[in-house]
């Protein structure tokens, strides 16, 4: 991908007629990425991308809402994002306290269960507190499950789940026969969500970052160079149109 697509805005079509063919996937994870080079692009500071980034999320927590996507789980700080400048972070921190507060609001609009996946204990306590707050007032909405992944890496959340794990051995609540797949899952901070079926990359980068290891083992992957910022519906049934040109056999083999 050539430096300059990155930020390239998407195009304005009618997507009304697709809309309605496609087969819309249960469960969309999305890896925001770019928001940084969206705003230096522009001439502006990396903060003003991710500001526009996070009214982006709000957007389109709508669209896949109005798809018919039932669970949406995002990427916004992982357990490497904290080695970025102090700037950088304060300002994503003031951002996260505005959003966990104003999500409230949202939840109850979409009827969206809002979940926080990660280690949040390293967050000030007031954004813990906040994160305790959304989740209990939306816990019993189910039009949209939105898990928003913070401080969030998956060989940290596998590391965590497996001290829990055991300690439940050591206690005897857990014979070691016992450890399945399925028991596994369940020390995971995704626990009770279903694996996502279609995993979004914005911005050109095409690797995982410590996303949901376990999770996509059997995921469809899409990888766009537009920018977080302007990933829009379009670029949205873009992705699940790809997705629909996909075999997905895991791992089996289709009858003839
Ligand atoms: C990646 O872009 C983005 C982040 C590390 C932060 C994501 C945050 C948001 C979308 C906003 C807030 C979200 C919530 C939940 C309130 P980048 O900075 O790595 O961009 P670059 O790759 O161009 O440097």
């Amino acid at each position: 991908m050539k430096y300059s697509e990155v930020g390239k805005p998407a195009q304005q079509v009618d997507t009304a007629g697709k809309e309605n063919k496609m087969n819309v996937p249960n469960h969309v994870a999305i890896i925001l990425d770019g928001n940084g080079r969206w705003a230096k692009a522009k001439g502006m500071p990396r903060s003003y991308g991710h500001v526009k980034g996070c009214a982006n999320l709000e957007t389109i927590c709508d669209d896949m809402k109005a798809l018919g996507v039932k669970y949406l789980t995002v990427y916004a700080f992982s357990t490497e994002n904290w080695k970025r400048s102090k700037e950088e972070v304060d300002g994503l921190m003031k951002l996260f306290r505005n959003y966990l507060k104003k999500c409230i609001k949202i939840s109850e609009k979409n009827k969206m269960c809002v979940r926080v996946i990660g280690d949040i204990h390293a967050f000030d306590s007031d954004i813990q507190e906040s994160i305790q707050r959304l989740e209990e007032y939306s816990k019993d909405f189910t039009e949209l499950h939105f898990q928003i992944a913070l401080n969030y890496g998956g060989r940290d959340e596998i590391t965590r789940g497996i001290r829990r794990l055991a300690q439940d051995v050591k206690d005897g609540k857990i014979a070691p026969e016992a450890i399945s797949e399925e028991l596994v899952e369940g020390y995971w901070d995704t626990a009770g969500l279903p694996d996502p079926d279609l995993l979004i990359r914005t911005s050109g980068e095409q690797r995982l970052s410590n996303f949901l290891p376990w999770q996509l083992a059997y995921t469809e992957f899409y990888f766009t160079p537009v920018a977080w910022p302007d990933f829009n519906r379009e670029e949205l049934v873009k992705a699940i149109e790809k997705y629909n040109e996909r075999d997905r056999r895991y791992g089996g083999v289709k009858e003839e």
